[in-house]
């Protein structure tokens, strides 16, 4: 592992403004390039800028397992497989008994099917994207909190978030995903995690192709802006 520092900028690719890095910092799925090897340098470099995110009383407690192993991308990849394919059959039951959709005809615009079409595509794909990051957080204890768990993912997730970015500034697209989650245990067990280690997110990272990334149609602020109260 290298050193982590402020300064270890040297994989930067350029001419990202801050606004475009974080305007433009897609998930990427059908784009990771599987064929193509990362250095465990440049992984770290990315861990690097990520802790320098805040965390509850600077307790740094995050963990980052670099999974590199075929076997173990394999075995995980299996895992993601299998949630996707189950969470997907529950969507679609759950669609036709609201009455949103007939059996056998999705109802679906050209952005929900090119969404599932992308997240199809990483489910079948998971276990040969080159470098898996898992995102862990040790609480101390073995039992998450029912109350409110803001402290714990709020000291987890935004430095996450600064990995995905530190990615994407050198080339590297990572997606968001959490449904492996649904098979936690079992990852936990494979990774030989600790029983006060909680996983946050897996972040699937490869380099990219093509780099044509967009802002993305999101809901309008009128949506989700509250002034002085809701
Ligand atoms: C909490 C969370 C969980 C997610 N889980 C998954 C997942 O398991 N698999 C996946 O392909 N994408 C997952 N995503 C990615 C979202 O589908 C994606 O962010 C969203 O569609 C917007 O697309 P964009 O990131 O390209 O803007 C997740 C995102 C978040 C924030």
């Amino acid at each position: 592992m290298t050193a982590s520092s402020p300064d270890d900028t040297m994989s930067v690719r350029g001419a990202l403004s801050p606004d475009e890095l974080l305007t433009t910092t897609r998930s990427v799925r059908w784009r990771l390039d599987l064929t193509r090897s990362v250095p465990e340098e440049l992984i770290d470099e990315c861990i690097g800028i990520a802790v320098q995110a805040p965390s509850a009383q600077n307790a740094q407690n995050w963990h980052w397992i670099v999974v590199t192993d075929a076997d173990l991308r394999r075995s995980i990849g299996g895992y993601y497989r299998q949630a996707y394919y189950t969470y997907l059959e529950e969507e679609v039951r759950q669609r036709i008994a609201s009455g949103h959709e007939t059996a056998g005809a999705p109802h679906q615009d050209a952005a929900e099917r090119r969404q599932v079409h992308s997240s199809r595509y990483l489910a079948d794909h998971m276990g040969e994207v080159p470098v898996l990051v898992v995102a862990a957080i040790d609480i101390g204890t073995p039992v998450l909190p029912d109350a409110n768990q803001a402290g714990i993912w709020g000291s987890l997730l935004p430095a996450a978030w600064s990995y995905a970015l530190a990615a994407r500034a050198r080339g590297l697209g990572t997606t968001w995903t959490m449904l492996h989650l649904r098979h936690e245990r079992e990852i936990a067990e494979l990774l030989r995690l600790p029983d006060t280690v909680f996983q946050g997110v897996l972040l699937p990272t490869a380099y990219y192709l093509g780099d044509t990334f967009r802002r993305a149609p999101r809901k309008p602020l009128s949506a989700v802006v509250h002034r002085n109260g809701w």
